[in-house]
């Protein structure tokens, strides 16, 4: 039976680490977080990102716009966060409405405000190995558990099943930096069941539920599993058949309480690391 590595009590360690820091600081960390629209699951997001911000004494400030709102307004709210020295950190929930071009809207964010590391000068230094100044939430988040599980990177083959510009790529580069062997599989791949099972580490981010099935499994592989896939009935289902992956994997994240919580442990830190910089 797999060990679980459990997100959720390092996100709250992490969470209360950051808690004591930002308590001895005169000004405290500001995060702001965009949200254009009405998608339920970004709310919910978007809510548990303030909260824990709060909850770790930063500053923190959700600004709600309007689905109908066209590019160049979207663009001008974020120049004026750029320009105002009290935000330290500013994040544009994903996705945003098809009518506005999502890669501009994140290019218009400043680098050093880039809290989610999505901006391509934050991507730029990832993929060749410079320090960037806040590195993607998610893969870094995914880092931190396995090197808090003390699993070893280098020379292992890591497959990754999904290559979005916010977990699958960031977190190619992020392994290849640490000396793993990796391989990165989307839509198109063929033979992905027989590339999984070659896999020392295998993460699913494809958002597709119990996707991945024990038989593409190698014994004690470690499978992060990045899915959050709400049900019907309200229940979460990663992308890993969790049942099943856990007889064979030697570790395995569960949903919920695997990748989830480090995602937002890590947009704490990379607010805290920004505001650090901004006040030197
Ligand atoms: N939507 C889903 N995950 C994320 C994330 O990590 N950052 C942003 N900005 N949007 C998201």
């Amino acid at each position: 039976m797999a060990v679980l590595i459990k997100g959720k009590d390092l996100s709250a360690k992490i969470v209360e680490k950051i808690r004591q820091e930002v308590l001895n600081q005169e000004r405290k960390p500001t995060l702001v977080v965009i949200i254009v629209g009405n998608n339920p699951a970004s709310r919910i997001y978007v809510s548990k990102k303030k909260h824990t911000a709060e909850l770790a004494g930063f500053n923190s400030r959700v600004i709600e716009l309007e689905e109908s709102i066209n590019q160049e307004d979207l663009e001008k709210q974020i120049e004026i966060l750029n320009l105002d020295t009290n935000v330290n950190g500013i994040l544009v929930q994903l996705p945003l409405p098809k009518h506005i071009n999502a890669y501009a809207i994140i290019e218009k964010i400043l680098p050093q405000k880039d809290v989610d590391g999505l901006h391509p000068v934050n991507i730029g230094r990832l993929a060749i190995g410079l320090k960037p100044y806040a590195i993607s939430c998610t893969p870094y988040g995914i880092i931190k558990l396995l090197e808090e599980n003390n699993i070893e990177i280098e020379g292992k083959h890591a497959v990754i099943i999904g290559r979005s510009n916010i977990v699958g790529k960031p977190l190619s580069y992020l392994l290849l930096n640490r000396n793993a062997t990796v391989t990165v599989c989307h839509s198109k791949t063929k033979n992905l069941p027989e590339i999984a099972s070659q896999a020392d580490i295998l993460v699913a981010a494809v958002g597709i539920p119990k996707f991945v099935k024990a038989d593409w499994i190698k014994e004690e592989a470690v499978v992060i599993d990045v899915g959050i896939n709400r049900m019907e009935d309200g229940k979460l289902l990663g992308d890993v058949d969790f049942e099943e992956v856990e007889k064979k994997a030697g570790y395995i994240t569960p949903v919920p309480g695997g990748v989830g919580p480090m995602t937002i442990a890590m947009l704490l830190s990379n607010t805290l690391e920004l505001f650090k910089l901004q006040n030197l």
